[in-house]
């Protein structure tokens, strides 16, 4: 995978699956109802490191991906955090009642991440690449401002209090850096940076909270680890993608299955990595509909430097079998 984000073809792809480690496994519903819950799990290391091997265990991928969540960010800022079961997160208070000045960063917070990543770095094969993650400014700031995943509080804040905003969107963007260079010190040999809300945002707004910030994000990560690769993710972008990739200076860019892959392949440059983009839902169908689906992903980026994922997280009620039956489809010969 690491050949692949430094420009280099393999036929097969690399494959990793986003959210690989989670529900639609029944190792981790276990070690989950034993933890009592999704952030014990995250905050106790021998727990964590545990979860982001068991997909390697059981699938062999070509990476593993920390076992975390991007709004730990918005944690060690000083929101309470819970995880509601069947809702989602919770963020108190929201920052559209409180004010962005009251956000203490807490470095100390990610001890435990670290720790994490160090245990699985110690554990993984050669061949296989750890990734270290965190959210994208923006979409870190959708969850902070409303306090749970709405998308139109942050739009609304990022017009009505534009320099309120924007020292949210630097708060945010300093402590980001910071936690994923402590993920490179303690082992992470790739990053990932997941901007689930980029789709949200009028075109000026995108140049603004969502470019603007990434730009600098890789800048500064760069400047500190120059060999550090490093894959944008900004989901629902659609043909901003191709300014994104022009202007962030990614070594990857993640794509989300409303993507054509034929369209990507030829607006993307050439050397550039493209990960993805397979449709969670045909996953969960199997059958004809995955093997076709991975066919199709296969045949648009076999001229290109490719890391096949699918174009959003893997959903809960995925069938074990048919995660089997796709990494079968992606590492059949061509
Ligand atoms: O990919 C991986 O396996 C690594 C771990 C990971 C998680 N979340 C674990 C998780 C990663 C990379 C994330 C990223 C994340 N978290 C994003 C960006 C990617 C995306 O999905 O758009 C976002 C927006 C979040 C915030 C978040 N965390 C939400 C909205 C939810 C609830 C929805 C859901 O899927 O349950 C979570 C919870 C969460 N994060 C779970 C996992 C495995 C489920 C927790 C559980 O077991 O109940």
């Amino acid at each position: 995978m690491l050949a692949v984000l430094a420009g280099e073809r393999r036929d097969p792809p690399p494959v990793w699956i986003m959210r690989q480690a989670g529900r639609y496994l029944p190792e981790y519903r276990k070690t989950r109802t034993e933890a009592g819950g999704f952030l014990a799990m995250v905050y106790t290391p021998e727990i964590a490191a545990e979860i982001t091997l068991q997909p390697i265990r059981r699938f062999q991928m070509d990476a593993a991906i920390l076992f975390s969540d991007i709004l730990i960010v918005a944690h060690a800022l000083g929101q309470d955090l819970r995880f509601v079961e069947g809702e989602g997160p919770r963020l108190s208070p929201p920052l559209s009642h409180a004010e962005v000045e009251t956000l203490t960063p807490n470095l100390a917070h990610f001890d435990p991440i670290y720790a994490t990543v160090a245990r699985v770095a110690a554990e993984l094969a050669p061949e296989t690449t750890l990734i270290g993650f965190a959210g994208s400014p923006w979409t870190v700031a959708t969850y902070m401002v409303a306090g749970e995943g709405e998308r139109d509080p942050a739009r609304a804040a990022a017009y009505t209090d534009r320099a309120a905003f924007a020292r949210l969107i630097d708060r945010i963007s300093e402590i980001t850096v910071d936690y994923l260079s402590g993920q490179v010190a303690a082992g992470a040999q790739a990053l990932q940076l997941f901007d689930s809300w980029s789709g949200a945002l009028a075109a000026p707004e995108f140049d603004r909270w969502v470019i603007e910030p990434t730009v600098r994000i890789v800048a500064e990560l760069k400047a500190r680890h120059p060999d550090i690769p490093i894959i944008g993710f900004p989901r629902g972008a659609g043909e901003k993608i191709v300014h994104y990739v022009e202007a962030t200076h990614v070594d990857g860019v993640g794509i989300d299955e409303t993507i054509d892959p034929d369209w990507a392949h030829a607006a993307l440059p050439r050397a550039l990595c493209v990960q993805g983009n397979l449709d969670n839902l045909a996953l969960v169908a199997g059958g004809s509909a995955l093997e076709t689906g991975v066919t199709k992903v296969r045949a648009a980026f076999a001229r290109r430097p490719h890391i096949f994922n699918l174009g959003h997280g893997v959903l809960p009620h995925t069938p074990v079998a048919h995660m089997e039956q796709l990494l079968a489809a992606v590492r059949r010969p061509s």
